[in-house]
């Protein structure tokens, strides 16, 4: 039996979506009674557990072969993941599959890139089998910036740094192969779109959906933090972020394209052109 962590989730839900039309038996967590009822609506068997209180996790992994850990980039990730992979490691769970991230390291002053580093450390100490999947940066997160788009603007501070986007369906697909394979234990993978491209590139091919003018605006720091603050992110967030664009991706830290999805799942990953084309409602609608 697979249980799935943040299936309520974009990469979770995926995976949950896929199991499902695979006829795979699998388990969703979720925190709240009424998604579980929402599962259970749906025909799906689902279990309560909440990870800020890792006294639920015990009945909730009971019986579980293998478990499937993302949660959501916050301060709490660390406690969260942990006590995820102590409470597997007490029910007896064989392996664990995790979303990390491709610039996961223990020195990075990205927030999220330093807890991922620390937590694949824990887990690979653990004593548990892992497969560990490490994404780049998701082509969903364009989706943040439906509202400047509309008005014609992509707002960054990326300097002419590229990034080898990934489409989080991509990601759900190879979870779900791994997770219903031997022969990974022990693995990483290194998630990436097709492509490398900076955030000119984008802004032409987001002005080709949307059939309007969309510009790059390479904003300065100070800027791209207020503006982050002000629409609603947690200090924590925003500096992230500013870290995360104006020093990784500017400074060409990120990898360049692996072939891993398609060698893992025999189907290519999805292109940014591919990406827009699926999304293009929730960038002209905005407009609208
Ligand atoms: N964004 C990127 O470009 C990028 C790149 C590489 C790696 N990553 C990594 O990808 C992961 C995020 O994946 P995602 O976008 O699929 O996540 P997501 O959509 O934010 O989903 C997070 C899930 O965690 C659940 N959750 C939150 N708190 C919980 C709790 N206390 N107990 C149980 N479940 C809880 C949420 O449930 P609720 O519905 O109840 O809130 C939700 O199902 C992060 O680890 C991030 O670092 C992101």
């Amino acid at each position: 039996m697979i249980l799935v962590l943040g299936a309520t989730g974009g990469i979770g839900g995926e995976v949950c979506r896929l199991l499902k039309q695979a006829g795979t038996s699998f388990r969703a967590m979720a925190r709240k009674q009424e998604q579980i009822d929402r599962f259970h609506k749906n025909g799906g068997d689902a279990v309560l557990g909440d990870l800020d209180q890792p006294e639920t996790l015990t009945a909730a992994m009971r019986g579980i072969d293998t478990l499937f850990l993302v949660t959501a980039p916050t301060p709490a990730q660390i406690a969260q993941e942990t006590a995820a992979i102590d409470a597997a490691k007490r029910a007896g769970v064989g392996r664990i599959v995790k979303i990390s991230a491709s610039d996961c390291n223990v020195r990075s002053p990205i927030p999220w890139a330093k807890s991922h580093a620390l937590i694949d450390h824990h887990l690979r100490a653990s004593g548990i089998d892992w497969t560990i999947l490490m994404p780049t940066a998701f082509m969903q997160n364009f989706l943040w910036f439906t509202k400047p788009v509309a008005k014609g603007y992509l707002p960054l501070v990326a300097g002419k740094g590229s990034v080898s986007w990934v489409d989080t369906r991509d990601i759900a697909r190879v979870a779900a192969t791994v997770l219903t394979q031997d022969g990974h234990s022990r693995a990483t993978y290194f998630l990436t779109g097709p492509e490398t491209f900076d955030m000119t590139e984008a802004a032409v091919q987001l002005s080709q959906v949307t059939g309007r003018k969309v510009q790059y605006v390479d904003l300065p720091t100070p800027v791209f933090r207020t503006i982050l603050r002000m629409t609603g992110s947690s200090r924590w967030m925003a500096n992230g972020l500013v870290v995360q664009f104006a020093d990784m991706v500017a400074g060409h830290h990120d990898i360049d394209p692996t072939c891993e999805i398609e060698r893992l799942t025999g189907q290519p990953p999805k292109d940014f052109a591919g990406f827009l084309r699926d999304h293009r409602d929730a960038f002209v609608k905005s407009a609208a």
